[in-house]
Order: structure tokens, then sequence, then C-alpha cells
């Protein structure tokens, strides 16, 4: 695992970006895979800055989500689809019809998990996957205990991670129960993975990341089996690590 350490969320931002800038401006209709939550908020305003002011081209890029709440309207302001409009799509020249989320409002759940998985084979894999990390170590939305061998499933969310999300809803009840999320295996199909973790209350999720045995209650210990990851971690979150 290749590691970057900043000094702070900004440099972090500013690091994450120039990888997935590279990766377009190399590969002009690279498949990106995205993340949402607090985390890529700062790495999404300097994409934009990135194609406003320095022309970096999404128009052949396409866009593969890792999850969305059950239940939720695309339009609904805490869905996953509205925060990557609101957030990137509406502010980058990317084609609404290339970026791809798992729909939450599914009649049948189960078809929306094969119709994404499949998606995820047919556009994809990502060339670059960015992802986030959970408090407990989870991605995308593979709570601990998720198999790494799982695709896109869906997952019943702990109690600590809905009171995390809670932050961006009214109240912790409007907190959507489940989510569907691509599963660990689906992720692990990427070519190149970056993972960002940013504060003190990810310092113990990075520290079993870099030092524990790969294990199924800690989701993100499985991308050491990945050959190209890229952790890009402040140094409030790296505090714990032993070094
Ligand atoms: C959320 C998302 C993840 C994200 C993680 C961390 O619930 N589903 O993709 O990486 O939890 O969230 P945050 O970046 O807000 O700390």
């Amino acid at each position: 695992m290749n590691i970057i350490i900043t000094k702070d969320n900004q440099e972090l931002s500013e690091k994450a970006c120039g990888i997935i800038e590279k990766q377009v401006n190399d590969k002009p209709d690279s498949v990106l895979g995205l993340a949402t939550g607090g985390s890529p908020l700062g790495t999404y305003k300097q994409l934009i800055n990135g194609c406003q002011e320095r022309s970096v081209n999404y128009e052949n890029v396409s866009t593969l989500n890792l999850d969305e709440y059950i239940g939720l309207d695309k339009n609904d302001p805490q869905s996953y689809h509205f925060f990557m409009k609101k957030h990137l799509f509406d502010h980058i020249n990317i084609r609404p019809e290339n970026t791809y989320i798992p729909n939450g409002k599914a009649v049948n759940l189960g078809d929306e998990c094969e119709r994404y998985e499949q998606l995820i084979d047919d556009i994809g894999p990502p060339d670059l996957q960015l992802l986030g990390i959970g408090q407990n170590g989870h991605i995308g939305f593979n709570e601990p205990g998720t198999s790494f061998q799982s695709e896109t499933h869906i997952i019943e969310l702990e109690e600590s991670t809905r009171r995390a999300n809670a932050r961006f809803f009214d109240s912790l009840d409007k907190v959507p129960k489940q989510a569907i999320t691509m599963g660990i295996q689906s992720i692990l199909k990427s070519e190149k993975i970056v993972i960002i973790a940013s504060g003190e209350r990810k310092a113990d999720a990075i520290r079993s990341l870099l030092e524990d045995e790969p294990d199924e209650n800690m989701p993100a210990s499985a991308l050491r089996a990945h050959k190209h990851v890229t952790l890009i971690v402040d140094e409030a979150a790296y505090q714990k690590a032993g070094h």
C-alpha cells in the first residue's frame, strides 16, 4: 500500500484530486468509482476547480457510485443521487447519462443488486475507485462482518453508522436503516484504489487497516490484498499508527 501523509484535509484533497485528474487526463474515457460522505467533499471541490479553471475534461468519463440508501428518492436531499449532483456532477462537464448510482427505490431490490453488479462488469470495473472509510472500518456501506467475497447487496446499517451519518439528516430516526452497496469483491475489481481518511475520529480505523491482519470484522482490511492501493491520510487520522 502506498501511504501519503498530509498536513491536513486541504492537502489531502489536493493530493486525491491530483491522482484523479491524472487518471482522467491520461485516459479521457476513464471509469471512476466514486464515494459519498464528508471525506470526499474537499476532493470534489478541487475537481470542480480543475474542470472550470484548468479545463480537465469529463465529457467521456463514466462514474459508478458505491452505494445508496434504501427508500430515498433520487430527489431527496439526503440521497446519494442528490449529493453527487450537488457536490460534483452539476459543476463539471460530465454527461448525466454516464453517471451510475444504485437505485434505492427499486421495486425489486434483489434485481437491482444484480443489475448493478452487471453494470460494474459492463461499464467498469473502475480504472480508479475513490473510497472513504467509516469509523468502524466500513467501505461503501459494507459493515463489519460482510464477506470479502460479497458483490452488490443490501445491508442493514449499524447503529454507529446511522449515528455518524445523522449529521446529514434532521434527526437520527430519519436515517434509513438499510442501504444498497457494492460488495467488497465488487470494490476489489477496480484497477486502482485511493482511500482517504481525515481527522482524529478515523485514527483507530486507520491504525487497524495498517497493522492488523485482514479480517472480515474490519472491512477495509480487504484492501490489503489489492495490488494498487494508495492511502491518503492526514496527520490527525494517522496519529495512532505505530511509526
Ligand atoms: C458513509 C459512506 C461511506 C463513507 C463513510 C465515511 O456512510 N457510505 O462511503 O466512506 O461512511 O463517511 P464520512 O466520510 O462522512 O466520514
